[in-house]
């Protein structure tokens, strides 16, 4: 193995303690306890265990959580009334709305509801907006991107006229990761299904953010060497020798890709834990914005 692992682990639990050590000086001043209000609508099991881990590692912070579970056949002005209560109720500082909803819902609507000093998931249309901008400033950023900046920036790697390549361009990853790579004054390529040449483009990278939900698709020889790569992928395979009968692998092949990297991240252990610490730093930053 040539590559440095990037623990993704160890890196999220820094910054956990570091929102909890604000957690409790805010509580021993009197303040709030910064809290999160989670709404899944459905009963998707991946979605299920995503919106556990958050209202745990709330917990875990001393910060406060609220779970809402909603059927899937909710209407689209029942799920719009509860996040307007969810904007008024003072004793809520961040929204989560967990993605994907049910297709009969409109997720636009929705999102733009949320107050904008309450969108920890930085998914408003004004958040957003605004990290497409030059010299405009989210309030927050989507939480799995940041985490994947935070990783590169904790391991001393140069974001500012890399060539990044991002595998992906979706509203919750992919996207958002490409803004703010240019953000940093990297030049990126964002590649997709239609993407030609897809092997010969990721060599170009410097930094390879792959999150395009395909099972260890990027192989060793796709790789510059030296590259960081950053696998946000969460897939499940198949494997007779774990009690479940699968394992969890991301879109990297990590044991080709090790070989040639510089850094990698695994999977499990890499970009995952990093989502949770960004949503918790998120949720204190919006407790923090709402004090004044
Ligand atoms: N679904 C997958 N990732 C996310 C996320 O970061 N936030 C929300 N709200 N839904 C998701």
């Amino acid at each position: 193995m040539t590559a440095k692992l990037i623990d993704g682990k160890a890196i999220a639990q820094e910054v956990r303690d570091g929102v909890a050590a604000v957690v409790a000086k805010r509580a021993a001043a009197g303040k709030s306890k910064p809290t999160l209000a989670t709404v899944l609508v459905g009963d998707r099991v991946d979605s299920a265990t995503y919106v556990k881990s958050k209202g745990k590692a709330c917990e875990e912070l001393g910060m406060g959580s609220v779970s809402h579970y909603l059927p899937a056949d909710i209407s689209q002005a029942e799920l719009e009334k509860l996040i307007k209560s969810l904007n008024d109720d003072k004793t809520v500082n961040g929204i989560l709305v967990q993605l994907p909803l049910p297709s009969h819902l409109n997720e636009e609507r929705v999102l733009q509801l949320i107050s904008i000093e309450k969108d920890v998931d930085g998914f408003s249309p004004i958040n957003i907006g605004r990290l497409a901008q030059k010299g405009r400033e989210p309030l927050f950023v989507p939480c799995t991107p940041n985490g994947c900046i935070y990783l590169l920036d904790k391991m001393g790697i140069q974001i500012e006229g890399a060539n990044a390549v991002v595998l992906g361009r979706s509203n919750i990853v992919g996207m958002p990761a490409s803004l703010l790579l240019v953000s940093r004054n990297a030049t990126v390529t964002i590649c997709h299904s239609r993407t030609k040449n897809l092997p010969d483009v990721v060599r170009q990278a410097d930094i390879l953010i792959a999150a395009i939900g395909k099972t260890e698709m990027v192989r060793g020889d796709w790789i510059k060497t030296g590259a960081a790569v950053i696998d946000v992928g969460m897939n499940s395979k198949p494997d007779a020798t774990k009690k479940s009968g699968y394992r969890l692998v991301g879109d990297v092949n990590f044991e080709e890709v090790k070989e040639v990297a510089g850094f990698i991240t695994p999977v499990p252990g890499g970009v995952g834990p990093m989502t949770i610490a960004m949503l918790m730093k998120n949720t204190l930053r919006a407790a923090e914005i709402q004090d004044k």
